[in-house]
């Protein structure tokens, strides 16, 4: 615990004063992050940018579940406090939420945390196992999975209001690999009502 302690004084020291005095007056990010508990990627920090500029929901495995309160406030909070112009999706390969969703094993409570990326599996069932390599099928699972979850962020009716104000937020879907640091685009891209499908649209 120490360890956090001094570390904390070490970064103070390294970072320019003005950070903290801006820091003060309040946070106005551009981005809206949601993203994997995974210890290995702090969202300020792999994409280079100063605190302040991300705010970031995680959890296991990047899920977007309608019925998540937490994830659902973050994201409220995001559109009409901060207003943020970006939403992004990030997953990763080595994830341990998607390998232990296709592993087949019994864990207990989070089994039904997992049954959301079982759902993305079995959307895909044919093109998933039909990949032989365990290491390529994983791979291309956690890229489904955040483009499901781009789809069912886009899905939460209150971004229609956002689009209809604004015209924002634009939602990405983005993969980082553990093995070599590097962030990759997907290819998903939802900028609007227009980007839905018709079953999910609502007017007032
Ligand atoms: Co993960």
């Amino acid at each position: 615990m120490d360890q956090l302690l001094d570390g904390n004084q070490e970064w103070v020291r390294e970072q320019p004063p003005e950070l903290f005095e801006e820091l003060g007056r309040g946070q106005r990010p551009e981005y809206l992050w949601i993203g994997c508990a995974d210890s290995r990627i702090p969202a300020t920090m792999i994409t280079g940018q100063t605190p302040g500029s991300i705010f970031v929901h995680r959890n296991i495995a990047n899920v977007v579940v309608h019925s998540d309160s937490n994830l659902l406030s973050v994201v409220w909070f995001a559109l009409n406090a901060l207003q943020v112009r970006h939403v992004l999706v990030c997953g990763h390969y080595g994830c341990g939420g998607i390998l232990a969703a296709m592993s087949g094993k019994r864990y207990g409570f989070i089994d039904n945390w997992l049954n959301h990326l079982r759902d993305v599996y079995h959307a895909h069932q044919t093109e998933l196992d039909a990949i032989k390599s365990e290491e390529a099928r994983e791979r291309r699972f956690a890229e489904l999975n955040v483009i499901a979850q781009v789809h069912n962020l886009a899905r939460i009716p209150f971004f229609q209001e956002s689009w209809a104000a604004r015209s924002a937020p634009s939602i990405h879907g983005v993969i980082y690999d553990v093995n070599d640091g590097q962030l990759r685009k997907l290819d998903v891209l939802i900028r609007g009502p227009e980007d839905i499908d018709p079953a999910f649209r609502v007017t007032s």
